[in-house]
């Protein structure tokens, strides 16, 4: 009897109709943003006029099933039909309202589409001139607390041998600088089309701060520094997490020969004298694999990048191994990425909209209410 026209596992049928037309939809919806450029709009809204017909369809499958299914109970003629046939619908049930979860969840996911419909430029470093004044001097006010932090964090004083090793004390690079500068060059490696967890490296990196704060952006991130006392606190500091993917250790920048192992290299003037600084440059320049990108915000640096082999992407972003005509273009594929700095997801289920939450998030788009800060 359930077998039969208008039984659980006729509806059973049409819901895995259902599913497979979804992930059908969903998997070309998939392949056009993917597309690094020229996105057709089109057949973007095309699909996804296709998914809410279906939605629409799916709801009036929902009605039809209800009535079918109360009216076979109320058609039992004993009471231990009426609990068979109750049991036999019940695996539908579950099934569809599942479905109807996954649905229900279209209206978000085809607003983080419809953004990236067409691929837009949005430059890495937007002038600072269009941001708001009180959102400007509250950066200005949380770069001071980062400032205290840091001098908190690592309160040692310069060892003898690093001064006399023309190491720089531990000056901190402003916080709100470092993320407009990591900003870019996170958009420059979702350009890049990576496969591998991205290596983050500070070179110089003093009580680690920058250490812990590359940490929201790559997975991995590691920093050195030739002072013992400074690498000491760094240690100090990110121990006190054990969900950090984070390493700090004792190492000179002049004779450190891993340079190669990293995807995003970052040296805030370590050096004090010239000729050393030079001297360092030229081994991470030479170590990198052509397509890391160099992070180096201080004046020096963009007079000697293009003798060390490196492209100009723009502020203090630098990619060793590329022309300026190369770095130009993954400027330009950069700045088609989307403005999130995406966060791991701890959705402990997996869902059909899957596949478009990953390739949206490689584009640099996620869900806006992950990030949106409450109002009140
Ligand atoms: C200007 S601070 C930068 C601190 C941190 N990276 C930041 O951006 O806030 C320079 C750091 O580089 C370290 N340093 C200087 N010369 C070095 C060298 N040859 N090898 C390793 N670290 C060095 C100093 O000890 C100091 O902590």
């Amino acid at each position: 009897m359930h077998e039969q026209s208008g039984g659980p596992d006729s509806y059973f049928k049409q819901l895995g109709g259902f599913d497979g037309r979804l992930k059908g939809i969903i998997q070309k919806l998939e392949a056009e943003l993917a597309k690094p450029s020229r996105r057709n709009a089109r057949q973007v809204d095309f699909l996804c006029t296709e998914i809410d017909r279906l939605t629409r369809e799916y709801l009036l499958f929902l009605t039809a099933m209800n009535t079918a299914r109360i009216a076979q109970e109320a058609a039992a003629s004993t009471p231990d039909e009426a609990m068979d046939i109750k049991r036999a619908w019940g695996v539908v049930g579950a099934r569809t309202n599942l479905f109807r979860l996954e649905i229900n969840r279209w209206a978000t996911i085809r607003g983080l589409v419809q953004e990236q419909r067409q691929t837009r430029r949005l430059p890495l470093y937007p002038p600072q001139a269009k941001l708001a004044k009180t959102t400007y001097t509250q950066m200005g006010a949380s770069d001071d607390v980062f400032h205290w932090l840091h001098a908190m964090l690592n309160p040692s004083e310069q060892s003898d041998a690093a001064r006399d090793h023309a190491c720089f004390p531990d000056i901190a690079l402003s916080n709100s600088e470092f993320h407009e500068h990591l900003h870019a060059a996170y958009r420059v490696i979702l350009a890049q089309r990576r496969n591998e967890p991205v290596r983050f490296l500070d070179v110089g990196c003093g009580g680690g701060l920058k250490v812990l704060t590359a940490f929201r952006y790559f997975p991995e991130t590691h920093g050195f520094d030739f002072d013992p006392a400074y690498v000491d606190a760094a240690n100090h500091l990110l121990s006190k997490d054990d969900g950090l993917n984070c390493q700090v250790f004792e190492q000179d920048a002049l004779t450190f020969e891993g340079y190669g192992n990293y995807d995003v290299i970052y040296f805030y003037r370590p050096i004090s004298e010239e000729t050393l600084l030079i001297e360092m440059e030229q081994a991470i320049a030479t170590q990198a694999r052509p397509g890391t990108v160099l992070v180096a915000p201080y004046v020096s640096f963009p007079a000697r990048h293009e003798a060390l082999g490196c492209g100009h992407i723009g502020g203090a972003v630098y990619v060793a191994g590329l022309s300026q005509k190369q770095a130009n273009s993954l400027r330009i594929k950069a700045e088609k990425m989307g403005p999130y700095i995406v966060k791991p997801d701890d959705a402990l289920l997996s869902s059909v909209w899957d596949p478009l939450l990953v390739v949206s998030r490689a584009n640099g788009f996620d869900i806006p209410d992950r990030y949106k800060k409450p109002r009140y």
